[in-house]
């Protein structure tokens, strides 16, 4: 597995990452043993980026995490991150954001505990909360560093403007946002903010939640509890209008003699050289398939046909639904 570093701390992951979220919550039934299976091969292929979150489950994800490395003993293969700031009941209602001093010292304590680790490797405020300065969240992220309970600190879904707030207090290795096909938003201002300040962009949901694989032809792909269900660009509406998308660079990916999804995962390896995807599965094939995107070479025409291919204006929904997008880039 190829290797790159996030910002400009030296920290070193695999070059494709492993989103844990999946395994537990959102995406309809869970697997705990084929989880497990796909956590411990990503270890033997050298995929040791890991990302889960205390709001996966709520909890569940971490607890799983932990038990897998519990058991594996393989603690010092994994680059672990993590996440707070999204608070949800224990039913899974959502709760609000915090990014209160004390409650990220309390959420990091709990997030140890569940992982059954002594560190975190890379510690990210999940959403941004506008009701307490940026500063006061990192200045106490910072803390648990110099405490060695966190190496490295990391915003998901920060706008340019907070992003260079945070990163006067402490350096910021990276920034963990929505970008795939089709979700482009942060080339506007983020990504050359990120490029300025020496901050490394972790592409989530680098395939569209599943949707730019082309796996998924119908809204009944899904179980009745998926959460993408919910997801304005996968309504009766717009899914097919977005699908007519992704059958365009089927033909591409065809022609290269690769899959629909390692396309996706090509061009965003293509983006920029600090740039890491962590797609998500449950599935050991899957994640042998997405790891072998980091072989796909593109040529700036191939890039340039898929950007006309899958013109970013055509793309049909918001990201989320309404209330989850008011969180977003604030
Ligand atoms: N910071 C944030 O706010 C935020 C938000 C969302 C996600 N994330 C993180 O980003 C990670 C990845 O995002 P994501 O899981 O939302 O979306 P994703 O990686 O774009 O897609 C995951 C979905 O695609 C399917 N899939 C994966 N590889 C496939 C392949 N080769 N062919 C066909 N289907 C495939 C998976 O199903 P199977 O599991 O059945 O294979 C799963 O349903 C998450 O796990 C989480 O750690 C962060």
């Amino acid at each position: 597995m190829k290797t790159r570093k996030l910002g400009l701390s030296g920290l070193e992951v695999s070059a494709i990452g492993l989103g844990c979220m999946g395994m537990s919550d959102f995406y309809g039934h869970k697997d705990d043993q084929s989880s497990t299976d796909t956590l411990l091969k990503a270890l033997d292929i050298g995929i040791n980026f890991w990302d889960t979150a205390d709001m996966y489950g709520p909890h569940t994800n971490e607890q799983l995490l932990g038990k897998v490395l519990k058991e594996s003993g393989r603690r010092n293969d994994v680059v672990l991150a993590t996440k707070f700031g999204i608070k949800r009941d224990d039913e899974g209602q959502f709760l609000g954001v915090s990014g209160h001093p004390d409650y990220v010292r309390q959420s990091c304590e709990d997030s140890l505990k569940r992982l059954g680790v002594d560190h975190i490797d890379l510690y990210y405020q999940h959403r941004m909360d506008s009701t307490v300065p940026i500063e006061d969240t990192v200045g106490a992220m910072a803390d648990l560093v110099k405490e060695g309970k966190i190496r490295h600190i990391g915003l998901s879904e920060a706008n340019a403007g907070l992003l260079r707030r945070a990163n006067t207090v402490h350096p910021i290795t990276a920034l963990q946002s929505e970008y795939s096909l089709w979700t482009r938003e942060l080339e506007d201002e983020v990504l050359p903010t990120c490029r300025e300040l020496g901050i490394s962009p972790v592409a989530y949901s680098p395939l569209g939640r599943g949707f730019l694989t082309g796996t998924y032809r119908n809204r009944e792909a899904f179980e009745e509890n998926d959460w993408r269900l919910t997801n304005p660009r996968f309504s009766e509406e717009n899914f097919q209008r977005n699908l007519a998308l992704v059958e365009r660079v089927e033909e591409l990916a065809e022609s290269k003699g690769c899959t629909t999804a390692q396309l996706a995962l090509a061009w965003l390896l293509h983006q920029q050289p600090d740039l890491v995807p962590i797609p998500g599965t449950r599935k050991v094939s899957r994640l042998e398939e997405n790891a072998g995107a980091v072989e796909i070479t593109l040529s700036n025409e191939e890039l340039a046909k898929i950007m006309q291919d899958f013109p970013k204006e055509m793309v049909q929904g918001s990201r989320y639904p309404e209330m989850a997008m008011r969180l977003l880039n604030q």
